[in-house]
């Protein structure tokens, strides 16, 4: 029996009608693409990033609103074209075209592709804004996955991934006003949380967030106080 009847549930996505097993093929397929993907970036970039933005933005999405559909493709995708692993245009295409492959409406895969192209932190400085309640939700869940321990730990993961060292007093922090500098740093890992994590629980942009991102910042704050307590004895 054809699939559409034997759900006899439909949803309207974009600018398409779809059944409920349809979509959780897609979300399915998308899943182990995205997966294979990620298998070689620092710890701090893998699946498990992805499973704990995914928690935060239902959380999110459960206070928030928004289309679930698209924030959890959005969720599932948003690191495969990461600069600092992929060439960002060749996975941009590959994305956009899996997408295509997979059957998922246009609407919805233009959305998902606006939220990924302008969700980075670097993007801030390129001018270009795009904005949607979908698009706060993603972002914030992944901002939200930066602060606190779990922000602490991937900083770390990402500062020996580059080699880089703990701290060294004699580097102190900037502040960027462009990607490009931003990306090539090669600062100390410690330098980081006042570049950039520090900075995450004020721009966060949907209420909920906003909440959630206090008491992470407040652990980062202590982590740091400590660690400074024991580096300067
Ligand atoms: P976005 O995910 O918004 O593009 P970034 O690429 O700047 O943001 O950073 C993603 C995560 O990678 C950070 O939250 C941090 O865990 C790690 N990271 C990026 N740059 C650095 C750095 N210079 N030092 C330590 N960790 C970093
Ligand atoms: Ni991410």
């Amino acid at each position: 029996m054809n699939e559409w009847f034997y759900t006899g549930l439909f949803i309207f996505t974009g600018n398409q009608i779809i059944s409920i097993s349809m979509q959780n093929r897609i979300i399915t397929n998308i899943t182990s693409w995205a997966k294979e993907k990620l298998e070689f970036v620092d710890a701090g970039h893998d699946w498990w990033h992805i499973k704990r933005v995914l928690t935060n933005a239902k959380k999110l999405h459960q206070i928030e609103g928004g289309n679930w559909y698209v924030i959890e493709l959005a969720v599932l995708l948003h690191d495969v074209p990461d600069p600092k692993f992929f060439d960002e245009e060749k996975m941009l295409v590959e994305v956009e075209q899996k997408m295509k492959s997979e059957g998922i409406d246009t609407d919805t895969s233009e959305h998902v592709m606006q939220i990924i192209k302008h969700l980075s932190f670097s993007k801030q400085w390129t001018g270009k804004a795009f904005d949607s309640l979908e698009f706060r939700i993603v972002q914030d869940a992944d901002r939200l996955d930066a602060i606190g321990a779990i922000g602490i730990a991937r900083a770390f993961s990402y500062g020996g991934h580059k080699g880089r060292d703990f701290y060294d007093p004699d580097v102190s922090s900037s502040v960027y006003s462009n990607a490009d500098d931003y990306r090539k740093s090669d600062a100390p890992t410690i330098n980081h949380f006042y570049e950039k994590l520090l900075l995450l629980k004020d721009m966060m942009k949907t209420e909920t967030a906003k909440t959630m991102a206090i008491q992470r910042h407040e652990y980062m704050e202590g982590f740091l106080k400590q660690f400074y307590s024991e580096v300067e004895k």
